[in-house]
Parts: C-alpha cells; structure tokens; sequence
C-alpha cells in the first residue's frame, strides 16, 4: 500500500484555490453548477416566412447541459404573447390547450391563450404532422450522452402578430418545465438571424429574425429534497458505511401512511399500480435514507500497479424506469482511469486540465434502463484505475469518491469521519485532517453557489 506522504494539505489548497480563482472567473449566477459551468438550455425561435396576419416560425430546444436530461413525461414551454397573436397552427408540438377562441367563426385557431403551453408528440405521429427533431414524448438528451437526441423542435404558425421585423414583437416570460419545476428562463433576445446550409454545403439561406432564450437548472428551485445518496465500503475494512439517515426523507410513522412501502409487502403490487394519479412523485421502499436512488462505491481490490472499484446504482423507487440515466463521479484518480467495464464513460473537464471528473452511463439495450425497484432494479460496473505514486494512498478516505451525482441531481456522501479507515491508520488525525479537507472544500462550494 502507499508508503509515500499523503498529497493531500497540498491538494487541499490546491483545489481551494482553484475553486476561489474559478469563482472569480465565472458570471454570477443561481443556478451555478461547478461540474457543468456552461450548462444551459437555450431555446432559439427562427421566423422562417411571413404569412398574411403573421409569421411561421420553427423554435429549437438545444439542451447543452452535460449530464442533465428531460425525461418522460418529457418537457413543456411555455410563454405569454406580447400583443393579441394567436396559434392558427402546429406541427412536431401541440398547445396543452386551446383557450377561448369563441372570436372566430369559419377558422379555429389551434389556441388563443395568452399564455400557451406547448408540448412535444409522441413518437408514431403521422408523417404529415412532423417536422425534424420532434415526435420523442418531450425526451431530451444529456449533450454529452446523445447530442443527436439533445435536440427539439416544433413548427408554428402564429397569427395577429405583424408581418414585418419591425412590427413583430418577442413572447415574455418563457418558462421550462421538466416537466416539474428546476428551470429558469431568460428574457428573449433578438440575435443574428440563423442561416440554413443546403445540403450539399453550396448555398445558405437565413431566418428573417431570430430570437434566443436561456434556461438554467438549479436544483435548490427544483426540490428541497435530495434524490440520491452514496453509501461506501472496501475490502480493508468490514465496515459498511451506509447514506446517512434521512438523507431524501425521514420515515415518518403514522402521519403520512404510504409514504414508503416494505419491499416485502404483500400488498405491494397492488399499491404501485393503484397510484397511477400521481406518477411524478416516487414511491420509494422502505430505507433509513428514503432515496430513490443509492450509489454504492466499494473499493475492490488493491493490485501492484492497479487498484479496482465497483460501483452499483440501486433503485429505490417503484414507480420509475429510469432510462438513459447517468452519473457524474469526481475522484483524482479519474485522470489514470485504465478501464471501465459495462458502462459508457467520457471525461468532463469543465475546467480544461484538470479531468478528475467522469460522467458514466448504460450501454443502450443493455443496462440503459435502470428498472423500478425490486431484484432487477440495478445496474454495476467496475473500474480500474492506474496509480499514480505521488497521489494515491488507501489512507484518509482517499479513495472515495468526492462528489457524486445522479440524472444532474446532487447525491448525499457520509459523513467524512465515518468513512472506513485503513486497520493501521490513526483515524483522529486522519478523521480531522480529512474533515477539514472537507469542510474547506464545502464552505469554497457554498460560497461558490451562492456568488
Ligand atoms: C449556453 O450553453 C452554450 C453551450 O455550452 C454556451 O456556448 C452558451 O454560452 C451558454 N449560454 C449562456 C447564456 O450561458
Ligand atoms: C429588419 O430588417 C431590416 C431590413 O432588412 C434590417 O435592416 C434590420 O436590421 C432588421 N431588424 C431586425 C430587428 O432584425
Ligand atoms: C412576467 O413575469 C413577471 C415576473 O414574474 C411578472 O411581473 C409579469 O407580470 C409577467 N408578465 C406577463 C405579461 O405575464
Ligand atoms: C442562439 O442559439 C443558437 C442555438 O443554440 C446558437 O447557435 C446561436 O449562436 C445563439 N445566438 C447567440 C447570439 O447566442
Ligand atoms: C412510530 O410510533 C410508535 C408509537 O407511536 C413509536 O414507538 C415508534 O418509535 C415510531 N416509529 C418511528 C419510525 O417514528
Ligand atoms: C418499467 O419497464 C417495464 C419493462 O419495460 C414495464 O413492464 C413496467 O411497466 C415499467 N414500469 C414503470 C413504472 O414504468
Ligand atoms: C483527460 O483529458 C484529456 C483531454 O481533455 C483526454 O485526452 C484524456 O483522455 C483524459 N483522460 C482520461 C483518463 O479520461
Ligand atoms: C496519470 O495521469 C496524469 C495526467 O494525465 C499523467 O501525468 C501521469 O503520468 C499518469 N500516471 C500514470 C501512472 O499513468
Ligand atoms: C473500519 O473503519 C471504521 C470507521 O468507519 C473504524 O471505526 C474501524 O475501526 C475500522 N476497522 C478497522 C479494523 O480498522
């Protein structure tokens, strides 16, 4: 095992500095995400041809955010007209409703709300009602999973809006659902006109305006409860550290019956199929923690040169698939990753050199689809990572991780001085070296979200 001294007041400061240098560097922002600076979902409205009363107009979702992707029952945007514009028609999206369009005698406009909430089609939609990109239920992919899926966009045709770029006027108030809360729109604003290359690349034709939104994630707006938790174990030492207790939801007794199920329960199936009325909300197995989601990292084997970690996401949840789910990891040792079996991998360095972060995800048609809670409802896989002599050491936790995520959601790690410690390690020193590694790094991150 290592026998060199441990890097880590060095790496400490390190880290504390880079994080102070970063946060001067990067725009204030809420929904600030120190994994995925520049994740966004910008929303871009090109006016493609005037009509007698207004314009056509193909508007794009481009979900540019790393590892955060909108899952069924997918997304729903919303928007309030600046003037008295009406939808005459659409095509790849529909408006949620029609509103009151008692006004018109001989052509139903497809909505008249003033405030319209649109929503993709399912996939099958006949040929004539789709346009490119639409028809996936409202899926968006993580860019840097799918950055073919991570794209949406509908057609419409709006009427009562003026007919040239001077008389136009932008919607207000755009507003991203997923389909619960968690973003943040922008105002819109008009942008260079986006230009259309033809197939063969020789000529390029443009939008008559074009118009772009900005949406952010934050978790804080999106749930107060955590979704996920991390427990930790290693073959050195027999202790299992398991999510700390409450880390999603505390079981309460009597006062709210239901809000978990024994996974033994006779009356199981009948109380996940009976609770079809409100499927966004999870119905979660009985635990201490009340996650929906565990993590579990276990430090496998110490080889010469190698050492191997297993990883398993367990579900929790009985209400829900997950599909194309995925995992943001950040250890050191990330950067001498030697192999990884089972799962996707790509390095995210969000900070250019540094790649101590890796995102992880299932191999399609083969473990894609973490499945609702029960026998099969987790997926694993194992790592192994080359040492690196002037950092690696079993001692002080180091070989946990640092920072976990699931689906872009914040996982809750154990306490610091509870990690398992090495049989020969004096676990005061390391516990208050480590804490204080820690707790560093947490306050820098709070201060951080909080610029
Ligand atoms: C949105 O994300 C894209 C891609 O990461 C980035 O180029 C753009 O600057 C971001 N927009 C904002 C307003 O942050
Ligand atoms: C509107 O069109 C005119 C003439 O094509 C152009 O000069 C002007 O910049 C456009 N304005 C906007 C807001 O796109
Ligand atoms: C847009 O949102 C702002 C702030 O939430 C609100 O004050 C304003 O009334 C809204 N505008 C419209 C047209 O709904
Ligand atoms: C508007 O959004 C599109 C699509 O993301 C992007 O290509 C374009 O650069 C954006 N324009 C500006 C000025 O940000
Ligand atoms: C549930 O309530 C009983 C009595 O009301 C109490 O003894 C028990 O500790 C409670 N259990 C939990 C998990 O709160
Ligand atoms: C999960 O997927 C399985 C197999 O595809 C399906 O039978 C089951 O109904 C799904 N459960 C939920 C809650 O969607
Ligand atoms: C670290 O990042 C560099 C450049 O971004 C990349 O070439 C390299 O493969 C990454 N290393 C690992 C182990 O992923
Ligand atoms: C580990 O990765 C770093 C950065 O990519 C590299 O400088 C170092 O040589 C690697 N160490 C080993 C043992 O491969
Ligand atoms: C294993 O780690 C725990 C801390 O989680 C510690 O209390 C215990 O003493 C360690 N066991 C051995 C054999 O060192």
């Amino acid at each position: 095992m290592a026998g060199r001294r441990p890097a880590f007041p060095r790496l400490c400061s390190s880290v504390a500095l880079l994080v102070v240098a970063i946060s001067c560097l990067v725009p204030s922002s809420e929904a600030y995400d120190p994994l995925d600076p520049n994740g966004n979902i910008t929303i871009k409205w090109d006016v493609m041809q005037w009509t007698a009363d207004g314009y056509v107009a193909v508007v794009s979702l481009y979900n540019y955010q790393q590892y955060r992707h909108i899952q069924a029952p997918g997304w729903k945007l919303g928007w309030v007209w600046a003037k008295k514009e009406i939808i005459w028609s659409m095509s790849g999206g529909q408006a949620t409703e029609q509103g009151d369009c008692s006004k018109f005698k001989s052509n139903i406009p497809h909505c008249c709300k003033k405030d319209p909430d649109i929503v993709d089609l399912l996939p099958g939609t006949p040929y004539n009602m789709q346009i490119a990109n639409c028809c996936k239920g409202g899926v968006l992919s993580a860019w840097a999973q799918d950055p073919e899926n991570a794209v949406a966009s509908f057609q419409v045709s709006v009427g009562q809006a003026g007919t040239t770029n001077k008389t136009v006027r932008v919607p207000k108030n755009f507003t991203l659902k997923a389909p619960g809360p968690g973003y943040t729109c922008g105002p819109a604003k008009l942008v260079k006109p986006t230009k259309f290359l033809s197939q063969d690349g020789r000529r390029a034709t443009q939008a008559h305006m074009t118009w772009n939104v900005t949406c952010t994630y934050s978790q804080f707006v999106a749930q107060r409860s955590p979704t996920c938790c991390v427990s930790l174990s290693s073959f050195y030492n027999d202790t299992i550290v398991n999510c700390p207790t409450c880390s999603c939801g505390c079981q309460t007794n009597s006062t709210a019956p239901g809000s978990c199920v024994e996974g033994n329960s006779p009356y199981l199936a009948s109380v996940v199929t009976d609770s079809h009325k409100n499927s966004l909300a999870p119905l979660v197995q009985c635990t201490s923690h009340m996650c929906p989601i565990r993590i579990h990292w276990h430090v496998k084997v110490n080889y010469k040169e190698y050492w191997r970690v297993k990883i398993t996401v367990t579900n929790f949840n009985y209400r829900m698939n997950y599909s194309q789910w995925n995992l943001v990891a950040q250890h050191p040792n990330f950067d001498n990753l030697t192999t990884i079996f089972s799962f996707n991998y790509k390095s995210l360095n969000p900070y250019g050199q540094i790649n101590d972060t890796a995102m992880l995800w299932g191999i399609k048609y083969y473990n894609d689809l973490l499945m609702t809670a029960g026998p099969d409802g987790n997926v694993q896989s194992e790592l192994l990572f080359r040492k690196d002599a002037s950092t690696f050491t079993f001692q002080k936790g180091w070989a946990f991780p640092r920072r976990v995520y699931f689906n872009g959601d914040n996982c809750v790690m154990p306490p610091p001085d509870s990690y398992p410690w090495l049989p020969n390690a004096s676990p005061r020193l390391a516990a208050s070296l480590l804490f204080s590694f820690v707790s560093v790094c947490a306050v820098l991150a709070i201060l951080l979200i909080h610029v």
